[in-house]
């Protein structure tokens, strides 16, 4: 079976990683140059919503599906009537717009911190009288690792604001003074068949995601993700890994963002869990069945973003992923995991390995 991918970053690599063990074919359509999955199956270079790239994959695999959230849909849907397509478009189309997402999120019942849409100097100068502040504005569209967004703390900072961000489509949310971040990674087959990974808490740093540990030791808030990973694999008829970002705040969640792809708050699956995220989505996709989600351990992720230093090289315990890209300021080049048998341990050995590669 030969599946084709959209986007050949990180994501796509890994993802042809688990399709050579899985004995499947990839190919991937991406416009960088030299990109990371390049080293996976072939690459058409080409921009991700070329009609004629998009056909000429189409014809050539079994099944199309993508790692990178801004394909063009209405170029995906000039295929979607000669080969399967997953995930499904909807939920690429709710992803793109953080409006939409938000939408989808309260038609849904999973709860969300107060947000309006902003259009106008005058809708953000009410959306901070409304929802108070501070407050987080957010380019509706295209924004990724914290790109595209301005914190309002104070009425002098609306201006800056919005000559920050106008002319685009933006919304405005309540910012949320949460206790930690988590994020649900959850599966889901073309016949229903639906499994979730244990709770993972994230820390960010500037907006970029910096360290992942799971599990998480708050059965109450993981069964709170479960129910609303469930509301929206179903909801969507999914196939393939979904990823949803969440806030814990007390005792509740309050959705951020959902990723219809494979996620880095993820990537600890590849060493710390019976089946990858990255098999779990080509299983999901190619119609094999879904793999355990059952955690081998304790499991911590560091991203090592602008530059891999000789000492995350010479790291003897973790295991390093070089995405062999460029290094550049802010640019997500790698990223180690650590397992251990206990939190405690796993804690120890993620902030020893954090100052040695810093
Ligand atoms: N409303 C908010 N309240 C508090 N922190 C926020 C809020 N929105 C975003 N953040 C912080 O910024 C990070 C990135 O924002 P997010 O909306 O997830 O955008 P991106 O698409 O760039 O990942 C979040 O993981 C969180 O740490
Ligand atoms: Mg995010």
């Amino acid at each position: 079976m030969r599946i084709g991918i959209i986007g050949a970053g990180q994501l796509g690599q890994m993802l042809g990683f688990a399709a050579r063990d899985l004995g499947l074919e990839v190919c991937f359509l991406d416009p960088s140059p030299a990109p990371p999955a390049a080293s996976c199956g072939p690459v058409v270079q080409r921009p991700f919503g070329d009609p004629d790239a998009l056909a000429d994959m189409a014809e050539s695999c079994d099944v199309i599906t993508y790692e990178f959230e801004n394909v063009p849909v209405a170029a995906l849907q000039t295929i979607a009537g000669s080969v399967p397509i997953w995930p499904p478009a909807a939920a690429l189309r709710h992803a793109q717009d953080r409006l939409d997402e938000k939408q989808l999120f309260e038609e849904l019942g999973v709860p969300l911190p107060g947000y309006r849409a902003v259009d106008t100097r005058a809708d953000l100068a009410a959306a901070a009288t409304e929802l108070g502040l501070p407050l987080v504005v957010k380019t509706r569209r295209l924004g990724y690792d914290g790109k595209g967004q301005f914190v309002v703390r104070t009425g002098d900072d609306v201006d800056a604001a919005w000559r920050s961000l106008r002319g685009q489509a933006l919304i405005a949310e309540q910012w949320v003074p949460f206790d930690f971040e988590v994020s649900s990674i959850g599966v889901r087959d073309a016949r229903g068949n639906v499994r979730i990974y244990p709770l993972t808490r994230n820390v960010h740093r500037n907006g970029i995601l910096h360290t992942s540990r799971s599990p998480v030791d708050a059965p109450e808030l993981a069964e709170l993700a479960a129910a609303a990973m469930h509301k929206l694999l179903e909801h969507l008829d999914y196939v393939g890994v979904l990823a949803l970002e969440l806030f814990a705040i007390g005792n509740q969640l309050l959705a951020n963002e959902f990723a219809p792809r494979v996620h880095n708050s993820g990537h600890w699956t590849i060493e710390g869990a019976v089946t990858s995220q990255f098999e779990n989505h080509l299983r999901a996709v190619a119609g094999l069945p879904l793999g355990s989600i059952e955690s081998r351990g304790h499991a911590g992720m560091l991203n090592l973003i602008g530059e891999i230093t000789a000492a995350a090289r010479e790291l003897d315990q973790g295991t390093l992923h070089d995405y062999g890209k460029e290094p550049r300021p802010g640019r997500k080049l790698g990223h180690i995991t650590v397992i251990a048998g206990c939190a405690e341990q796993r804690d120890t050995l993620l902030n020893k390995i954090e100052q040695t590669v810093t």
